[in-house]
């Protein structure tokens, strides 16, 4: 499996921190995330050096704002070199659609929706006004934004079987909340709710995983991504 398929996710609070994790991952890393604390604290120079190396850059905004402004984030998204970017389901397919027509001047920019976030439970959906569990919400946003024309959803482990049998074969399904083996067999908690290993997120239909802590924290981060992707390699062959 291509290692581009495996985002690493550079949650950190200074730059030199998340500098340091691309540095020792080199060539082996070829896809990071950049989210909300890194981009507030550091500006955009990380990921515009990233997509300048040719690394896929997945610039996670998490976009929820009137369609004029989502189209501009969208295009400075784009004007950066990212290769996906994230729109808020939530928002409607208004926003959505002026994600995508925004995107389309940008060839290699994929825009990525997501449903429902992982912390929420359906007490929270009540207490916003939803009356609907999170499976029925989590299909209803990923189909809306499937005919919005997003070039994918955000989804869970679990959601990602689910997603996958609603959506069809085309749509990328990007699955966060993975966590390694031994961390799993040791019960480790996160905020993840249920889990997994990354192998079994691709097996469920995910196109790519998104991994943080579970790599950047330890204390080998490039023998973590190489023998993730070794495992990852491996389940294709077998597929
Ligand atoms: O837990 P980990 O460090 O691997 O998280 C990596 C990314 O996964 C985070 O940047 C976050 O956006 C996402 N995540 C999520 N739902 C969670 C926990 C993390 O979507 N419950």
């Amino acid at each position: 499996m291509d290692t581009r398929r495996i985002i690493v996710a550079l949650d950190f609070d200074t730059v030199d921190d998340a500098e340091a994790i691309v540095d020792r991952l080199g060539e082996a890393g070829q896809s990071y995330k950049v989210g909300l604390e890194l981009l507030t604290i550091a500006g955009p120079t990380l990921a515009t050096r990233l997509a300048g190396e040719g690394k896929d850059v997945f610039l996670d905004l998490k976009l929820f704002e009137i369609p004029t402004s989502v189209a501009g984030a969208v295009r400075a998204a784009g004007r950066l070199g990212a290769t996906m970017v994230t729109v808020h389901a939530m928002g409607g397919s208004t926003i959505m659609e002026a994600a995508v027509r925004a995107a389309a001047d940008f060839p290699h920019l994929r825009v990525i929706a997501l449903t429902v976030v992982t912390s929420l439970t359906d007490t929270d959906l009540v207490a916003i006004g939803l009356s609907t569990t999170i499976e029925e919400q989590v299909i209803r946003l990923a189909r809306l934004a499937q005919r919005a024309g997003c070039h994918g959803v955000v989804a869970s482990p679990q959601g990602a079987t689910l997603l996958r049998a609603e959506l069809g074969p085309d749509m990328l399904i990007i699955t966060p909340g993975v966590m390694l083996r031994a961390e799993l067999a040791a019960g480790t908690t996160t905020e993840h709710a249920r889990p997994a290993h990354p192998t079994a997120a691709i097996r469920a239909g995910a196109t790519h995983i998104v991994v943080g802590r579970s790599l950047t924290r330890a204390p080998d981060p490039a023998a973590v991504l190489a023998h993730l992707a070794g495992e990852l390699a491996e389940l294709r062959t077998h597929n």
